[in-house]
């Protein structure tokens, strides 16, 4: 059966709840960057946004923080959190008030988000006395602390060094000690990890899961990287030209993705004594002002119908039958977290009758692609 994309999460579980948020750079929002996107985060969880480059990932984080990039626009929708309101309608005032200190943001291009004039321990140490209320000598401590536990090689010296003096991977893990320490309940995480080797990726998933545990964190995952998702998240959101096209609980994820492209992202994934190179996703995705009528999907999808070329297709709740994802029997009803869901017309398809077959198994991918 057909979803509906405004069901709300369970009222005290909830965090944050965006819907139908388009954010684009002229008035059209079919060709809006981010489009109609929902979303549901709970209370303590790690949810991962996934999707190839250029999908609006970084810019779905960024409205939700009131950080509209230049030029860009806020078309429609609502980004509701449970405590603070309507996070689009409070005052540039009240949003500075909440940034940083409720919910804070590691930024894709630490770099451009460090100030290069000012030495990472002063940045951290404005923060603990900015948001913690912290004196000078008990804001040095915990600086120190908390780039120790990002990892960070001789966190004391590196204390006075400037951005441009730090490693990528370096710059990295000070945006993280920076975001973490003024306490935020919300992190929003851009590639957190991505200029880091990869022991010290697990020490600082391993840190974000502690604080989750201690401290009740709730993450915005956000990556390209899909060991990652499998290693720390609770659910996935895939993202597609703007728009979600599948959501699920990561193990369901994994084991039965549904939606052709979360298919092709998957078989992009190198496997150890695989049989050849890894399959990828032919073409690109196409920039918000050439997406196509209908499933924006279709150019690339190695199953695509008439029907596909002409509407959107809905959201189509699924359940997993024999390991596959099948539409769900009409008297089952998953909760809203556990739910899985796609948009894609072969399980429409398939979806009219009970006990019904499962939908076709995927064609074979064309050529190879990235994930980035
Ligand atoms: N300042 C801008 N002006 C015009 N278009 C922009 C601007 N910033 C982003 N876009 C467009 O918005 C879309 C979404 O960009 P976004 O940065 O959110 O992608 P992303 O999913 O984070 O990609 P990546 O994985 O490369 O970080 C892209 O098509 C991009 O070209
Ligand atoms: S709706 Fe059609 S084109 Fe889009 S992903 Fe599904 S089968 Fe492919
Ligand atoms: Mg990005």
């Amino acid at each position: 059966m057909i979803a509906e994309t405004t069901i709300p999460g369970p009222e005290d579980e909830w965090l944050l709840r965006v819907r139908q948020l388009s954010v684009g750079f002229d008035d059209d929002v079919e060709q809006a960057a981010v489009r109609r996107l929902d979303l549901d985060i709970r209370r303590g969880e790690v949810f991962a946004l996934v999707g190839e480059s250029g999908c609006g990932k970084s810019l779905t984080a960024l409205t939700i923080l009131g950080l509209l990039p230049p030029g860009a626009r806020h078309l429609g929708g609502t980004v509701e959190h449970a405590e603070l309101g309507s996070l689009l309608q409070l005052s540039q005032r009240q949003q500075r008030a909440f940034r940083g200190k409720h919910i804070a943001m590691v930024f894709q291009e630490p770099a451009s988000a460090l100030n290069p004039v000012l030495s990472i321990g002063f940045q951290i140490m404005e923060v603990l006395r900015l948001h913690r209320g912290l004196s000078r000598s008990e804001a040095r401590r915990q600086a120190i602390d908390w780039l120790r536990r990002v990892a960070m090689p001789d966190p004391e010296e590196r204390l006075r060094a400037y951005p441009h003096q730090l490693s990528g991977g370096q710059q990295q893990r000070a945006m993280l000690a920076m975001a973490l320490a003024s306490g935020p309940h919300l992190l929003l995480a851009d590639e957190p990890t991505t200029a880091l080797d990869v022991t010290v990726q697990a020490q600082v998933l391993d840190l974000l899961l502690d604080l989750r545990q201690e401290l009740g964190l709730t993450i915005l995952l956000i990556t390209h990287d899909l060991g990652v998702v499998a290693q720390c998240s609770d659910r996935v959101g895939v993202m597609y030209a703007g728009a979600l096209v599948e959501e699920a609980p990561v193990e369901r994820l994994f084991e039965s993705p549904a939606h052709p492209y979360t298919r092709g992202l998957l078989a992009s994934l190198p496997r150890l004594g695989g049989d050849g190179p890894p399959q990828g996703i032919p073409g690109q995705v196409p920039d918000p002002g050439e997406r196509p009528p209908g499933c924006v999907f279709a150019p690339r999808c190695s199953q695509v119908m008439p029907r596909c070329r002409v509407a959107d297709p809905p959201w189509i709740e699924l359940s997993a039958a024999d390991g596959a994802a099948a539409p769900q029997d009409p008297a089952a009803q998953a909760s809203h977290w556990d739910r899985h869901r796609s948009r894609c017309y072969l399980y429409e398809e398939a979806a009219p009758r009970r006990g019904r077959a499962a939908p076709r198994e995927p064609g074979p991918l064309k050529d190879p692609g990235t994930l980035r």
